[in-house]
């Protein structure tokens, strides 16, 4: 018995290694298996927790990020009222959903408060819901003994605590609506409206590493880095609508050390005045204002928010849009089911494209169509034969329609064999494409985008294809003091995607993950700044007794029956074995 289920781990560690390192899909899958492997690593499948490529990505794009000023920084959201309490209830099992969010990436979130001006006490539930709840016994929404500002509160702060780290940290915007709630002449009961917040000074400040107006100038806003690991914060706090009346029992003014609010454009009227400003921007996701913006980037950006709504809800493209545009789309309509908001993250980064970097050693690059199936499937159109003009900022309705389109996405020369011995090198290194960033094999022979050290915003192209490690060489072979470049923001990503040269599908683009696999770093020679807590991360998980008893029995077992173990020399079989076993078990990848 203890055998046969130490077999069972071992066999599991075996394949876990494998897996890890030694898939090569390429030779005989055909595009449709390939898009079957890759909706298997999706956020959707891994619902509801984060998927591994997307922790990955994510932590990628935030680290190149790492000196951009916080407002080019484009970070999902959605409305919870719209998204989250109508369709869930307003009560605690919705807050799970909220904390469900926060785990899958959700980083920015609208919060409808409201003020019972009889009681003074802030509520999470409308009007409309109390009255429902007095009006049938069978709904218990609203119950304030286990739903309320401070349970939200904490559910938010677990999250913020345990995301503390250098793994995980990432900025996060609460975009508060404050409304009035007038119960004069209605009977509610105590137990929906006893809230006990009497002042929203003192329930945000339980927020962990909420951003202080003090601390920050809201029209010269930190870097990334600078505000997540010198200033400590990370949570704003930013009202963003206030239809309290001008009479309301509400004394706001005394908020005003909490919360930032912005200044309207248009009208002079700022929605709380007095309050401490952001430059931001709210907007219709009709009304996207994505005009090219030269380079340099400027400082003096706004943060950007866009918002759909019911009648006229995102779709894969325009939240596609949004993003690439730099405004951070907020999801405002209720969807069929929470975990649909699966397929709009998978487009919610502006650096990588879709499903990239994958953990399946798939390179996409090697898949005929694969691109051109993804646009069939509502997603962003990838490689279209047409010019490219400029940016993605320009809307681009046109979807890619056919599969018999004669569209690959393969550049030219494609000289990796379907041998390729050197599996370790499989997706580590990063090239730009039209919908973004892709993790595809170091020996790929591609041109290569560079910038000039003096100048950031003169760009070149290289003149030969040459392999990722050469790509540097390359560009500094160029005339005048070229070095390979990285997107660092929308702007720079747009501008560089419109140098891609024509008939070239993808371009090299400084980062790797040649020094740790999973670790996405900037030159060649970089270290993974993590490699410790990355591996340990990994590592704890798989670490349980049995399966050190499991090491222990196979580094036996290894050690008296080497010659038994004929791994390098099945390799072929062991890939077949391990890809088969791959359609069944998608959970097995250490993560
Ligand atoms: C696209 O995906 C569908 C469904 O998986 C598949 O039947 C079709 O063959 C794919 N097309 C290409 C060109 O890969
Ligand atoms: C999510 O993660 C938890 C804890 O790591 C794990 O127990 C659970 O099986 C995972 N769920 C899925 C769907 O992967
Ligand atoms: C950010 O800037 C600092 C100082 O200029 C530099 O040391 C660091 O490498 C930069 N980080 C990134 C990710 O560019
Ligand atoms: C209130 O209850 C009625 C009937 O139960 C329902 O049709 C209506 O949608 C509810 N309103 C809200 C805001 O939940
Ligand atoms: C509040 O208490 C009343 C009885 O006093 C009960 O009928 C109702 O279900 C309670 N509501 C909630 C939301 O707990
Ligand atoms: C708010 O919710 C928390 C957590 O469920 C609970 O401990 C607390 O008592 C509630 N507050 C009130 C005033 O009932
Ligand atoms: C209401 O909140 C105050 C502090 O804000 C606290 O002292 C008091 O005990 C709370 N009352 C209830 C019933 O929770
Ligand atoms: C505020 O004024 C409106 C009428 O202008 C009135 O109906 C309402 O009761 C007032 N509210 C308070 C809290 O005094
Ligand atoms: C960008 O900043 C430079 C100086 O930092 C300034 O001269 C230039 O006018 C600015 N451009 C825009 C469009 O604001
Ligand atoms: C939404 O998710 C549900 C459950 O996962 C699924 O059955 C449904 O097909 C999805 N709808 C869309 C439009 O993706
Ligand atoms: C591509 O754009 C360039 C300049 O913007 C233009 O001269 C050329 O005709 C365009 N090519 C195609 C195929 O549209
Ligand atoms: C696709 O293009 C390649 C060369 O670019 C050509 O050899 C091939 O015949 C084309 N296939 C189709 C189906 O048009």
């Amino acid at each position: 018995m203890i055998i046969l289920s130490t077999l069972k781990v071992l066999f599991l560690l075996l394949f876990h290694s494998f897996l890890a390192e030694a898939i090569d899909f390429s030779d005989k899958e055909t595009a449709a298996e390939s898009w079957d492997i890759l909706a298997a690593y999706s956020q959707a499948s891994e619902w509801p927790n984060l998927s591994r490529d997307r922790a990955i990505g994510i932590r990628a794009q935030r680290d190149v990020s790492a000196n951009v000023t916080i407002d080019y920084i484009v970070t999902p959201g959605v409305d919870l009222s719209r998204v989250v309490f109508e369709p869930y209830g307003y009560n605690a099992g919705s807050l799970q959903y909220l904390k469900t969010l926060m785990n899958v990436g959700v980083q920015t979130f609208v919060l409808d408060l409201y003020y019972d001006e009889t009681n003074r006490n802030w509520l999470l539930c409308p009007k409309s819901r109390l009255l429902n709840d007095t009006a049938s016994s069978d709904i218990s929404e609203c119950s304030i003994s286990t739903f309320n500002l401070t349970s939200l509160i904490t559910t938010m702060n677990q999250f913020l605590s345990v995301t503390n780290n250098d793994l995980d940290i990432n900025v996060m915007f609460l975009l508060v609506r404050l409304n009035s709630l007038s119960s004069t002449g209605l009977s509610f009961k105590a137990n929906v409206t006893d809230s006990n917040i009497t002042s929203l000074s003192t329930a945000f400040s339980g927020i962990n590493k909420i951003v202080s107006p003090s601390s920050i100038d809201g029209n010269a806003l930190p870097t990334l880095n600078n505000l997540l690991f010198k200033l400590s914060q990370r949570v704003f706090p930013v009202i963003i609508e206030n239809n309290l009346p001008t009479n309301s029992t509400y004394d706001l003014s005394v908020d005003k050390t909490t919360f930032f609010t912005f200044a309207r454009s248009s009208a002079f009227e700022q929605p709380v005045p007095g309050y401490p400003t952001l430059n931001l921007e709210l907007q219709n996701s009709g009304n996207m204002k994505c005009q090219q913006i030269d380079l340099p980037a400027n400082s003096s950006s706004s943060l950007r928010f866009s918002y759909d709504t019911r009648s006229s809800p995102f779709t894969i493209q325009s939240y596609w849009e949004s993003v690439q545009c730099g405004y951070s789309p907020i999801i405002s309509h209720s969807l069929e089911d929470i975990s649909n908001i699966s397929t709009f993250l998978e487009v919610s980064s502006w650096a990588w494209a879709p499903f990239q970097p994958t953990v399946t050693n798939l390179d996409e690059l090697n898949i005929p169509n694969l691109f051109s199936n993804l646009t069939n499937r509502d997603l962003p159109a990838a490689f279209t034969t047409s010019n490219y003009t400029s940016t993605a900022l320009q809307k681009s309705p046109e979807i890619i329609t056919a599969d018999n389109n004669n569209n690959t996405i393969i550049s030219g020369n494609n000289e990796i064999s379907d041998d390729n011995p050197d599996d370790e090198y499989v997706n580590r290194c990063a090239a730009i494409s039209k919908i973004g960033w892709i993790a595809t094999t170091c020996d790929r022979k591609l041109f290569a985008i560079c910038v000039n050290i003096k100048n950031s915003s003169d760009y070149a192209i290289t003149v030969e294809k040459k392999s990722y490690m050469k790509a540097d060489i390359e560009c500094k072979a160029l005339d005048g003091d070229y070095q390979l470049a990285l997107p660092r923001n929308t702007i720079e990503q747009n501008y560089m995607i419109s140098l891609i040269p024509l008939h070239e599908d993808t371009i090299w683009i400084d980062l790797n993950s040649l020094s740790s696999e999973n670790c996405w770093v900037v030159g060649v020679n970089s270290n993974c700044p993590y490699q410790l807590v990355v591996s340990n991360h990994i590592f704890v998980r798989m670490i349980t007794p049995s399966t050190v008893m499991a090491l222990l029995l196979f580094l036996l077992l290894f050690v008296l029956q080497f010659q038994r173990i004929p791994v390098h020399k099945n390799r072929k079989y062991w890939r077949k074995l391990l890809n088969e076993k791959l359609k069944n078990d998608y959970d097995g990848v250490p993560s």
